[in-house]
């Protein structure tokens, strides 16, 4: 039996990556630990989005080598596991600054991390294993089925990679093809969840609306058929799907919000700029008009519906004029939630190539003003609950003695005190205070 430690960085997707690759260890019989010196595997689960995100797992490789020699020592074993996106692309680069690593697999390979250890505890391996293979469908067919400690609110991962290459985007290299599982499969799944509590299941896929999936009656179902049938099963009390590409956005999409009451009114659909120009040279395939059409379309379905979307800053070629525009649609939308980045070039893209990269003074000076805005529409759209209702579903006590705090429709975290409440309960509650990045209130 061994100890295990998983570092996961990045988005969602690895999230629920890593507490498949937890399922499986533990089904071997290996244990969670605290932190990584109690541990004697560690598993990096790594992120390449940003050139900082991927810079990360260098610093973090050196704290476990040092854990590494400690262990060697002291005769005990120590394991290093890098997983994810960086895994993947950069894995040459891994195996030669950090020969130490032992085990370095892509995030299609993580189904067969398990029996790796298994291989280094019975000594059969002694060379660090490098597996980059780039097939979802392997994964998902082999991934355990055992499932240990779900939460209330869990995601679900039914698809993945990207076909779309954006010019900025590192991720159909890392995330390979796009991949849809069978619905099969993941009602399959869903059960299990909602079998072990969970009330939320959060659909994702890099491209989540160009969901293509095999159907319970051997035709493709699209992402809002998908949900239909979702919505059937017993216990289930909310339903969210991420992330959606503009381009994707289609009438079945309004029909499905219009009718399934626990699908949640919130949407993360990242524009990234609100320039046409722009727009265009990231190969985004909308222009800034069609996107605020899209909205007004999904508003319109639903007329509580709020959006949260992300944004680059100082992609190539970038102007003032530019930026301004993307000022310009931030102030008609009025986002609920944002992400804002500084364009960080990544190898291997479209845009690495460009010329007019931006100066970092200026991404920064942009960035500011871009957040200073979006931070505003935060707090404008969370004061503007303050006196009325959200239904919120308790995820956890609160730090406070009969506190318990939960998520409302918009993901906002709400806490309230009640002691009649569960964990897993969804309840009314009146919004009595707005702070900076939370709501207060009572139970109706
Ligand atoms: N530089 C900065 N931000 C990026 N994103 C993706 N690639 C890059 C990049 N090269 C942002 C996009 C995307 C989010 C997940 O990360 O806004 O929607
Ligand atoms: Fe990071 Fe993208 Fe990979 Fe997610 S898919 S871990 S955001 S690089």
């Amino acid at each position: 039996m061994l100890q295990f430690f998983i570092k996961s960085y990045g988005c969602q997707m690895n999230s629920y990556d890593s507490s498949r690759i937890s399922d499986a260890l533990m089904e071997a019989g290996h244990k969670t630990a605290e932190s990584m010196s109690d541990a004697n595997v560690v598993i990096f689960n790594t992120c390449s989005i940003r050139e900082k995100a991927d810079e990360k797992l260098f610093s973090d490789l050196g704290r476990a080598r040092l854990l590494k020699l400690q262990s060697q020592i002291t005769g005990n074993d120590f394991i290093i596991v890098v997983t994810g996106c960086v895994a993947q692309s950069k894995h040459e680069d891994i195996a030669k600054r950090a020969p130490y690593v032992d085990i370095i697999v892509g995030p299609q390979e993580i189904h067969k991390i398990a029996e790796d250890i298994s291989d280094f505890l019975k000594k059969d391996r002694v060379d660090t294993i490098v597996r980059t293979a780039s097939n979802a469908k392997e994964k998902f067919l082999h991934l355990t089925d055992q499932f240990f400690n779900r939460d209330v609110s869990e995601f679900l991962t039914i698809q993945e990679g990207c076909d779309n290459f954006c010019t900025y985007c590192i991720v159909p290299y890392t995330r390979g093809r796009e991949f849809s599982r069978d619905v099969s499969d993941i009602m399959s799944e869903a059960r299990k969840l909602l079998s072990m509590n969970v009330k939320e299941i959060i659909l994702l896929g890099q491209n989540v609306n160009s969901y293509r999936g095999i159907g319970l009656d051997g035709k493709t179902w699209n992402l809002s058929r998908l949900i239909f049938e979702l919505a059937n099963l017993d216990g289930l009390k909310r339903i969210r799907y991420t992330t959606s590409n503009p381009k994707d956005i289609d009438e079945s999409i309004a029909k499905v919000h219009r009718e399934v009451e626990i699908l949640m009114p919130f949407l993360h659909l990242p524009v990234q700029s609100g320039s046409d120009v722009v727009l265009r040279r990231m190969n985004r395939k909308y222009s800034a008009d069609e996107y605020l059409k899209c909205i007004d379309f999904l508003r319109n379905s639903r007329s509580d519906m709020a959006f949260s979307s992300d944004f680059i800053v100082g992609f190539p070629g970038e102007t003032d004029d530019d930026f301004q525009e993307t000022l310009k649609l931030v102030n008609t939308v009025k986002f609920a939630q944002a992400y804002s980045f500084k364009y960080s070039s990544r190898p291997g893209t479209a845009a690495e190539k460009m010329d007019q990269q931006i100066p970092e003074e200026i991404k920064s000076e942009r960035l500011q003003i871009l957040q200073e805005i979006l931070n505003k529409q935060q707090s404008q759209f969370n004061n503007g609950y303050v006196g009325k209702s959200l239904n919120v579903l308790i995820t956890k006590q609160g730090r406070h003695k009969n506190q318990l705090v939960g998520r409302s429709e918009y993901s906002q975290s709400v806490a309230i005190c009640d002691s009649y409440l569960n964990i897993g309960d969804v309840a009314r509650v009146n919004i009595t205070e707005s702070l900076s990045h939370s709501l207060v209130g009572m139970v109706v």
